[in-house]
Parts: C-alpha cells; structure tokens; sequence
C-alpha cells in the first residue's frame, strides 16, 4: 500500500464526496484532472469589452483528453460490479481512454469505431494500451447503436457516457474552475458532440451552487461542427461530416440533457465551420502557445464568432456583455490528430551557419 501523498491524486481521490463510490470501490485511476485553467491574454484581448478568458487545457489528462475524468470513475464501478470487459463506441478519445483504464485494471476492452474516421494518433492509442479494436463500416452513430445492443449482456460494461458514472466524472472539470477562479464563470464555451461534456459541466456547476460553493452558474454555450450539427437544427444529420472527426456525430446520445442545460443556463448552441476551426486551431497555439486538436479549437472559433461584428450571432445572448469572464475547455490535445494540421512544412537546406540564417530569415 501507497503512502497517500505517493498515489496519484486523480478525479476520485479529489472528489470522492460528489462522486458514485464508496470505500468499497478500487480506485483505478492514472492521476487524471486538475489541468491547468490558463489564463489568456491574447485571447482576452480579442474578445475585448473587459472580458477575461481562460482556457481549460484538458489535452493534459493521462490519455490527452477530457475523457479521463468520466473513464476513471466508469471502470472503477465496472471493476466493482466484477465486470470481465468495457465497451464502447467511438470517434478515438473514448476508445483511447477507455483502453488505457481497462488495461490499469487488468480487464478487457473492446473498442467499436467507424473505420477510416479516426485520427491517428488515437488509434495508435487503443492498440498499445491493448484493446480489442472493430472497425465497422458506418459512422459513430451506428457503432453506438450496436454497442447499446452489447450493453445488454451481463459480461459487458458500457463506458459511453450514456453510463451515468462516465458523466458523474465528467462534472470534476466543473468542480475545478469554480474552485481556482472562487466562482462559476460568467459564460463557459465548449464543443459539442454526443453532447455528455456539455450536460456534465452544467450538472457540476449546478452541484457546486447547491451546495453553496458557487454563487453563480455560467451561461453554457456549445459549438457543433456545421457539417454535424444536430442540436443545432434540432434534426438528426443522417451523414454528418467534419475535419474535427472527434465530433463527427448526427444523433447525440445525450442530446435532450444538453439542450435543457442549455436552456436553462439560458445558453446558446450554435455551428463553426471547418475553415474556422482550423483557423482557430493555429491561432491558440501560435498566439497562446497552447496545441489542441480540432474539435477542442471548435470552442475558440465560437468564441471568435461572437466576438466578431461582422457576424450575425445565432441567438441575442450571443453578443457577450462587458466584463465577462469566460472559460474555453480545449478537450484533447493537438498531437493526437498530426494529419489534420495546417501549417507550413520545413524545406531541408544545407548544414552551413549562412544557408540557416538565411532560411531563418534574419
Ligand atoms: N472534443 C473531443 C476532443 C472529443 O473527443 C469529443 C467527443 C468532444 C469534444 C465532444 O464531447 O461527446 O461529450 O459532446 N468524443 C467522443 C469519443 C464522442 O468517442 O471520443 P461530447
């Protein structure tokens, strides 16, 4: 046994008294949450009126995603209940996680994913933590439809965040920003695609207000890719498509959650298109320093589509008020989708002082 201060600190250890364990759950946990809430200058500075803005680096949990927050409390329940293997559906971020918490509990992990659609680097994940990889031909939307079909026999825990404990989890993130800025933010952006991050967020601010440990709740707004948007034009996209493969979704499991929590934070949901995403994927890193993949930039092209005048916002609350506070959460880090990056590439010259500076430009 681990001397507690030798253990990782992860999400369950953190906040055991708001999550679905007891003293009989085992702890499977990689160190997940606490990343960083930075604060961003430039950003803010674009956005103008006052505003501040951090953005919630979640690239930097184990798996180099948000999903290590739900996944730790999901297998650790699932390790409980005896289950022998995972499940899940996915566009790479879950399938990655899921792999690598099954593999720290020494259970197995079948992953389900629509074959050609997943970035790279996810894929190399599920394979070196070990699990079971399908590939089927169809969209996320199917392999979600099938793994439902195995969730209902007794050797299989789904870890979608269609289980309960994947969002229970989810709501640390929450949890993280009230405690480092003293209160909820004014306005949280996000990207949405099966819709569990948004619905977790808003759970754990409303959580947290509650219990008096926030005195406000932010306005919850979500950017779906405008080639996947369905909560956007409140229909089921039968095809959708998108550079951001991560929310690459025409029908979202936990649509109905999200749209309440927008509503009811008096929020918005609102489309970015792929030019915008990557746009604002080059933008944070060359100007903020911080690397995200492109469905995570999808929270910053929002952002820039409401601050920008020559832009009709999609809903009046869009326009944000002076002196906001604003938190972006990036979900998943730049290096694990390499082939969607648009920058320049480096032409070779010779190895000599003079033929570098002049290739630096100086
Ligand atoms: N950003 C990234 C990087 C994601 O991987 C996902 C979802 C989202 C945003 C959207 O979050 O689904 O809770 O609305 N990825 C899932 C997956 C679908 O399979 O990895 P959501």
């Amino acid at each position: 046994m681990l001397a507690t201060t030798e253990r990782p600190r992860g999400v369950i250890e953190r906040f055991r008294a708001h999550l679905p364990v007891s003293a009989a759950t085992p702890v499977i946990s990689l160190g997940e949450g606490s990343t960083p809430l930075i604060p961003s200058p430039r950003l803010s500075e674009r956005v103008g009126r006052d505003c501040r803005v951090w953005v919630k680096y979640e690239g930097l949990n184990p798996t180099c995603s948000f999903k290590d927050r739900g996944m730790t409390v999901a297998v650790s329940k699932a390790v409980e209940r005896g289950t022998a293997a995972v499940v899940c559906a996915s566009t790479g971020n879950t399938s990655a996680s899921a792999a690598a918490y099954a593999a720290r509990a020494g259970i197995r992990c079948a992953v389900i994913l629509p074959a050609g659609k997943i970035a790279s680097g996810k894929l190399v994940q599920a394979f070196a933590y070990g699990a079971t990889v399908v590939a089927i031909d169809g969209n996320f939307d199917d392999a979600l439809r099938v793994v439902r079909e195995l969730g209902s026999r007794p050797d299989f825990t789904i870890v979608n965040s269609i289980n309960p404990d994947r969002i229970a989890g989810q709501k640390s993130a929450a949890f993280e920003i009230v405690e480092e800025l003293g209160d909820a933010p004014d306005i949280h952006m996000l990207p949405v695609g099966n819709a569990g991050n948004i619905s977790a967020y808003w759970a754990g601010y409303g959580e947290y207000s509650e219990a008096g440990l926030a005195a406000t709740r932010p306005a919850m707004v979500g950017f779906q890719a405008a080639g996947s948007a369905p909560i956007y034009h409140g229909r089921v996209v039968e095809q959708p498509e998108t550079i951001a493969s991560a929310i690459r979704i025409g029908n979202p499991a936990s649509w109905e959650m999200a749209t309440r929590a927008i509503r009811d934070s008096r929020g918005a949901i609102d489309i970015v298109t792929d030019d915008e995403i990557l746009e604002a994927q080059k933008w944070l890193a060359s100007k903020e320093g911080i690397f995200v993949e492109p469905a995570s930039a999808a929270s910053i092209a929002g952002l820039f589509k409401c601050c920008d005048p020559a832009r009709q916002p999609a809903y009046p609350f869009m326009q944000i008020p002076e002196g906001s506070r604003i938190v972006c959460t990036v979900t998943g880090h730049g290096l694990k989708d390499p082939d969607a990056v648009r920058f320049a590439t480096a032409t070779a010259v010779q190895p000599t002082e003079a033929d570098v500076l002049r290739a630096i430009g100086f």
